[in-house]
């Protein structure tokens, strides 16, 4: 394996992040419920995209790029959190996204994200329904380029093998949390979507040698098609870091049961979560992503299909600020 200290990174987080025991939630799921609070990473609202921004801002600032281009849905907490970073180090951006069918819409065009893109900065084209973002990129990458400027383009949810290397690190710091605090954590769950997060994490436990099964509730595919996606990545994740990709084998587990009609739409059991989480932690998940995760584990826990008594370790990675964008179905 490489010398993971020494790939470029840009420090951003505000880590380690908590890792909090919800003493009133476990009563109610029947199971002990630690939560790794990644919405608390500190960047103009935090969530998991401020570790991977830590690897693709070193990386742009490598390639000499005074410019970030980023792609993602109108409510993007990606784009929110790239636009701040880049205000922070001092790089021009552009922000690609697309609007969403089926999701709320009193605030969705600007409150929520949006108005935090604005405010940080960012230029924002807004695509219609079914334009292509990627192709709209793609377009205006050749444009800036023509101009003079030097893009550096972060895939949508800042899933790269590069991005990914920011939950290879949060793996370890998790790892030496469970530790200190003396907790044997059974399971992780999270919210899993352009992949990154799932993968890294992975790729982080696979390079420490632990086996500790990492459940990604999918929002927006299927159980089969959102472990694929994982999977690849974990793949390329672990070329990165100098070790056999075939390691991955088996590892990815994703469940595509909570993501009701797709990405962005809201479903009942995400809104009773979201407020049971509320009212019973003071915690404040979001209406896409993490709303949608706790739904799902507090399903399995109702079926039985998490043990009674397991420890069980919810990965929080942030979105709280969506939830202005769906002030009427709350
Ligand atoms: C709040 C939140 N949780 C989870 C995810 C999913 O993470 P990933 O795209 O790395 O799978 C995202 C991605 O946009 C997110 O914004």
């Amino acid at each position: 394996m490489k010398d993971f200290n020494r790939i470029p990174r840009i420090e951003i987080t505000h880590a380690p992040t908590p890792l909090e025991f919800a003493p009133r939630l476990s009563e109610e799921l029947g199971c002990n419920l630690y939560i790794k609070r990644d919405d608390c990473t500190g960047l103009a609202g935090g969530g998991n995209k401020t570790r991977k921004l830590e690897y693709l801002l070193a990386d742009a600032q490598q390639q000499g790029a005074d410019i970030l281009v980023t792609i993602g849905g109108l409510q993007s907490n990606h784009a929110r959190q790239t636009a701040a970073a880049a205000a922070k180090f001092g790089f021009d951006c552009e922000l690609v996204l697309g609007d969403v069918a089926g999701t709320p819409k009193a605030d969705y065009y600007g409150n929520g994200n949006l108005l935090l893109d604005g405010l940080l900065g960012a230029r924002i084209h807004r695509l219609e329904l079914g334009e292509d973002r990627g192709v709209y990129a793609e377009n205006l990458i050749d444009k800036l380029i023509g101009e003079g400027r030097k893009p550096y383009l972060i895939p949508i949810g800042g899933s790269s093998a590069i991005g990914s290397l920011g939950y290879v690190r949060c793996a370890n710091e998790i790892l030496q949390q469970i530790s200190s605090q003396d907790i044997a954590i059974d399971q992780i769950v999270l919210a899993t979507d352009s992949a990154g997060t799932q993968a890294g994490l992975l790729a982080g436990f696979i390079a420490a040698e632990v086996d500790l099964p990492v459940l990604g509730i999918a929002v927006s595919r299927n159980g089969k098609e959102q472990t694929q996606l994982v999977d690849v990545l974990l793949r390329q994740t672990l070329t990165q870091l100098g070790l056999d990709p075939d390691q991955a084998g088996g590892r990815v587990v994703a469940n595509g049961n909570y993501y009701g009609e797709g990405y962005g739409i809201t479903t009942e059991a995400m809104i009773i979560a979201v407020k049971r989480c509320a009212k019973l932690e003071g915690l404040l998940l979001d209406p896409v992503y993490t709303g949608k995760a706790m739904a799902g584990l507090m399903d399995l826990c109702a079926q039985g299909v998490i043990a009674a008594g397991s420890n069980q370790l919810f990965l929080h990675t942030g979105g709280s600020t969506g939830l202005f964008a769906y002030r009427e179905v709350f």
